[in-house]
């Protein structure tokens, strides 16, 4: 296979901007097929720069006008290549650079720069996409003052909108155009930059700042759409809130605009007082959408609200300090629903997906450190590990420092580096200067690729009344990085007593250890406790402490009793979660062997006794009747994996508990049922999962279940139970599935998203008639290759959530994916090297599958004309 040419742009090279650019004035006359840009940049040289020719990035764009200081550019003053306009020698002093450019909104399918979605402008810039609406120096550490004006005939777009503030609008005279002008007075980056345009709905509100400040609000939807918004805009007002409670910062503009589109290569985009939206994450009814959905959009409200700080007001110098503004507004989100729902159930919450996507590209050829080094195609790196691994150092580092000093350094970085582009030292460095401590050692962190591995075993000396616990660490080497020096790793902890109590005072004379935390800072720690009259089980990693693998030497017994008695609920979740992957990784060897799996009864009744427990919060009880998933138990296995025995074991464990906890599943089902009418609040969506956890198990119970599941789905008066009904039928390919889907789609037809779930459930499927069922619904008239949610519904769903069916030992689901990616990267780029990303684990399956999948990917790599998105992640995958 060629080699893809592009080449590697590498953090060791970056060199500050050799020009400026001031102010940006552009003029839009919007045309769905011929839209015209002028852009005049006020350029100075950068004091600091290392001078030389203006080069400004440019991609798929026309070039009609040139002028500098309002004079023709000879030829010979500038020259053109495909991706960028080189201005040779300009002046030494500040001058005005006119620039007119010509796009084709329509033909834009990557959906970056100006793009038309159902009839609507908009824009995408993050993070090069700026590029693809004028010649700039598209970079994040050239900050401009920005006014817009937008042109458009006022019958296709009444509405035009851009950051910052409203400050004029009107026809224009003799013509069926009208015209809009906004102004935003705040120094940004060019990816910030966002326009929209088109036939809008508005629901609106205000908000009064902490010092008094009047905001208007504003999001616009699809015409039709207006009564979807509301649980959207709540989320925002107590977004803004919460910031000024938590973190001291205030709203800074006049309006907060949100716009919601169909079409979006992610979930949303902060651009500066305009930020951008795939409708899924802003639409909902009770009708629509399920209780997670509403948490995912309250959730990216308030993560693109907060980026106005953090990644707006301070941005990132390059592109390799991405986490600076995401791992640290992940942090930041999950802070904010952990402080309006449960802290502990989204504690596990966050944990299930940073294992879940983190942990298992870190343990692959797709692994790269939170901060990178080098990338081909920046885009590539919006990954779990920047963006929820980077929101595990921000936490880590709170439990280093303390609140009080976590938030010393915050008030620091916004103080000091408020208006500028910043980088991960700038950030590390004002917590070290505001708390005093040294943090050299903690950038290992933001260096460091891989998941470190800690092993604990400790030691009862029943003469001596010791304990003695011992801590290693080690971390595995990942591309380009054979070898890793010990990182400090914060571990909570507790000591439990008999009676299950945290022991108080514990005496010991490590100086690692402070009140509930051990510092493991080198790769062996011994620590003694003494004067402990009885045994105690420790309680490690509370609350998730670090992102890292720890091994314990817990008995079952052990885990048992963490079970029931840990006053930490994060540990005590994950008690239940050990349990269950001890239980299944056995079953699915005795499977694979065609042994008969063996249960331990004592986990049965422990499950039992939680779910019970009604002084427990029934979302935390949903969250331990959740099994381990199938990939879960993959990863923890981590080679020669034959997803085949372990969805055998799953589905044994699950009717193993259905039938033996019959009883109490059926009460918990009667009894969270509700008369009320349908509130997305945490405690309602907390009694809808526990119960409908519940359904689920009592579904594979037999006829009697299936009937159960068909009566929850009809009877349903909400998305989140009619859901829970239908996903019952279809898990258990029950022949009665087929109707339900039939009726849920009769239902849906007219609605995309909820067509969405229609896609999504039948893509995970576990028949082996799956494959066709695919096949043909990519053929159907709802499907569409244009539109990511679509695509990702089906077969995005396909790839990453069927382990069976996408792993066919065939080597069909690889195959599936693999053309269905070509086919998808001709058009858009992003979208299929996303899909791609489902081969990062090929390596650690069992032979027959791995070379099935090699294949495929060998296959895409060899492809003539793969886009560069697509060629970088074949070619690491394959590395
Ligand atoms: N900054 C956006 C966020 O809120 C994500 C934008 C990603 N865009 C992209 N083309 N990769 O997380
Ligand atoms: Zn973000």
């Amino acid at each position: 296979m060629a080699k893809d040419q592009t080449p590697v742009v590498r953090l060791q090279d970056y060199a500050p901007p050799a020009y400026l650019v001031d102010r940006v004035e552009l003029d839009f006359r919007l045309d769905p097929q011929s839209t015209r840009v002028r852009s005049r940049l006020h350029v100075r040289p950068n004091p600091d720069g290392p001078g030389g020719d203006l080069v400004l990035d440019g991609e798929d764009l026309e070039l009609t006008a040139l002028e500098l200081d309002g004079a023709p550019l000879a030829g010979t003053a500038y020259k053109l290549d495909k991706d960028r306009l080189t201005i040779t020698t300009p002046p030494e002093r500040a001058f005005v650079l006119d620039i007119g450019t010509t796009i084709d909104p329509s033909a834009n399918t990557r959906l970056m720069g100006l793009y038309r979605s159902n009839g609507v402008y908009c824009t995408q810039c993050e993070a090069e996409g700026f590029r693809r609406i004028t010649f700039f120096p598209d970079r994040p550490d050239v900050l401009a003052v920005y006014t817009v004006r937008i042109e458009a005939r006022a019958s296709d777009a009444p509405v035009l909108l851009s950051n910052g503030n409203p400050v004029g609008s009107g026809v224009v005279a003799g013509s069926d155009r009208h015209y809009a002008v906004w102004h935003d007075p705040h120094p940004k980056p060019s990816y910030l930059f966002a326009l929209v345009g088109g036939d809008l709905g508005r629901v609106g509100d205000t908000f009064v700042t902490a010092s008094g400040r009047e905001v208007t609000l504003g999001i616009y939807v699809e015409k039709g759409k207006e009564d979807r918004c509301d649980y959207a805009l709540e989320a925002l007002k107590r977004s803004m809130r919460w910031d000024e409670d938590a973190f001291g910062r205030e709203y800074d503009l006049d309006v907060f605009n949100i716009v919601a589109v169909s079409d979006f290569n992610m979930g949303a985009m902060e651009n500066k007082g305009l930020n951008v939206f795939n409708d899924k994450y802003v639409l909902a009814s009770p009708e629509t959408a399920t209780d997670t959905d509403y948490a995912n959009i309250e959730a990216i409200i308030a993560h693109e609200y907060f980026h106005n700080w953090t990644g707006n007001r301070i941005t990132c110098r390059d592109w390799f300090q991405l986490c600076l503004k995401e791992g640290l507004t992940v942090f930041r989100d999950q802070e904010f629903s952990a402080d309006v729902r449960s802290r502990a159930v989204e504690r596990i919450g966050d944990v299930r997906t940073l294992k879940a996507h983190q942990f298992v590209e870190d343990a692959g050829p797709l692994a790269h450190p939170v901060r990178p080094e080098t990338y081909k195609e920046i885009n590539n790196f919006y990954t779990a590990t920047v963006y929820e691994k980077g929101a595990e150092l921000i936490r880590m580092l709170k439990t280093l420092l303390g609140a009080d000093g976590f938030r010393a350094g915050m008030d620091l970085y916004f103080d000091r580096h408020d208006g500028t582009a910043a980088t991960i030292e700038d950030f590390i460095g004002c917590f070290a200067e505001a708390t005093g401590r040294k943090l050299d050692d903690f950038m290992l962190w933001y260096h460091q690729a891989g998941t470190p591995e800690v092993t604990a075993s400790g030691r009862y000396d029943t003469a001596a009344r010791t304990y003695e616990l011992t801590l290693e660490q080690t971390c595995p080497p990942t591309p380009g990085q054979p070898t890793k020096q010990p990182m400090p790793i914060p571990i909570a902890f507790a000591l439990l007593g008999p009676d299950g109590d945290e022991i108080t005072d514990l005496k010991t004379e490590s100086p690692a250890v402070r009140d509930g935390l051990i510092e493991l800072t080198g790769t062996r720690e011994r620590i003694v406790f003494t004067d402990l009259p009885a045994k105690p089980v420790p309680s490690l990693l509370r609350g998730f402490s670090a992102p890292v693998k720890l091994t314990a030497n817990l008995t079952d017994d052990d885990l048992l009793f963490a079970a029931a008695e840990d006053s930490d609920p994060y540990n005590r979740w994950q008690a239940v979660q050990s349990l269950a992957t001890r239980i299944l990784i056995a079953a699915q060897a005795a499977i694979a062997d065609g042994r008969t799996p063996e249960i331990e009864p004592r986990f049965l009744r422990s499950l039992e006794h939680t779910v019970e427990a009604d002084a427990l919060d029934p979302s935390f009880r949903a969250q331990v009747l959740s099994l381990p998933s199938e990939s879960d138990i993959a990863r923890e296995i981590g080679r020669n994996v034959d997803p085949d025995a372990i969805h055998g074991a799953d589905q044994w464990l699950r009717g193993l508990i259905g039938g033996e906890l019959g009883a109490c599943l059926t009460d918990v089902y009667r009894r969270f049922g509700s008369n009320l009418p349908y509130s997305p609040d945490a405690a309602g969506a907390g009694r809808r999962a526990l119960r409908n956890t519940a359904l689920g198990l009592i579904a594979g119970t037999g006829q009697a279940g299936i009937e159960t599941a068909e009566q929850h789905y009809r009877n349903a008066d909400n998305m989140t139970d009619r859901m829970a009904g239908l996903s019952a039928l279809t898990r258990q390919g029950a022949p009665e599935a087929d109707a339900a889907l039939d009726d849920f789609f009769e239902r849906y037809r007219t609605d995309p998203l909820v067509l969405d779930k229609w896609f999504s459930l039948q893509a995970t499927m576990t028949g082996a008639d799956t494959l066709d069922r695919v096949t043909a619904l990519m053929r159907h008239p709802a499907f569409s290759l244009s539109n990511p949610n679509r695509v990702r519904a089906l077969v995005g769903a396909f790839a990453a959530a069927n382990p069976t069916q996408f792993n066919r030992a065939d080597g069909a689901g690889y195959r599936l994916v693999a053309d269905f990616t070509l086919e998808i990267d001709r058009s858009n780029p992003q979208v299929a090297a996303r899909l791609l990303s489902a081969f990062r684990s090929w390596r650690v399956l069992e032979p027959v599958r791995r070379a099935a999948a090699e294949a495929a990917l060998r296959r895409i790599a060899g492809h003539e004309g793969l886009s560069r998105d697509s060629a970088d992640i074949v070619e690491r995958s394959l590395d």
